[in-house]
């Protein structure tokens, strides 16, 4: 795949650019929100944010995908964030699809949008074998999207000190379509 590639890419519903500076406000004012914060962990100060911003830049750089910023088509409003990501699970290295919306933007299927495309990419593009997705216990709605993007229970793991489920997707089950 030409290093790049995947800076900029289209869902039905989504434009999804590489992370960049310029998004930083956006990504402060998602960090920040309470609702966000109630499933992603506490809210995060301006600077938290921007050590983000900074974190996703490096990992795009070093690895030529990472995660994007999900604009709305045409408009262009802000309507999240997701896609790859290197992380370690219990010690071994994974990509795992990570996803958080505006709540203005939640119930539409766009995290799943955003999902599917992720598995596309890192499937058809980037031909990775598998794929984990991870969430605490009582996020519902996330273990749906992962249902819903093809993703499939493993088990329970423990990460950053606390309890998740893991899930994985395999190109192998994407290509046969299940
Ligand atoms: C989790 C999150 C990404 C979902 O985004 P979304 O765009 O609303 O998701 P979708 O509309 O694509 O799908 C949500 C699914 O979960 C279901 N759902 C929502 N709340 C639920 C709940 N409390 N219990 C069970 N299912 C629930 C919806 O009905 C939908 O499934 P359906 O299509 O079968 O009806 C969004 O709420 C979010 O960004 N939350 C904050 C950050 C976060 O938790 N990220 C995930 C961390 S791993």
């Amino acid at each position: 795949m030409r290093f790049g590639a995947l800076d900029e890419i289209y869902t039905r519903r989504l434009a999804l650019r590489r992370t960049r500076r310029g998004d930083l406000d956006d990504y402060v004012r998602l960090f920040r929100d309470p609702r966000v914060a109630a499933t992603l962990g506490p809210a995060r100060s301006a600077a938290q944010t921007a050590e983000i911003v900074e974190n996703a830049i490096a990992h795009w750089q070093e690895h030529g995908f990472g995660l994007w910023t999900a604009r709305d088509r045409p408009s262009g409003a802000f309507v999240g964030r997701g896609g790859l990501r290197k992380a370690m699970v219990e010690g071994r290295s994974e990509v795992e699809v990570a996803y958080a919306l505006t709540p203005e933007y939640w119930g539409r299927g766009l995290a799943t949008e955003l999902a599917i495309e992720s598995v596309r990419a890192a499937f058809a593009e980037l031909q990775l074998a598998e794929l984990v997705c991870f969430t605490t216990p009582a996020n519902r709605a996330s273990q749906r999207v992962m249902e819903k993007a093809g993703f499939r229970y493993e088990r329970d793991i423990t990460h950053a000190d606390l309890p998740h489920v893991l899930y994985r997707h395999t190109q192998q089950a994407w290509e046969a379509g299940i």
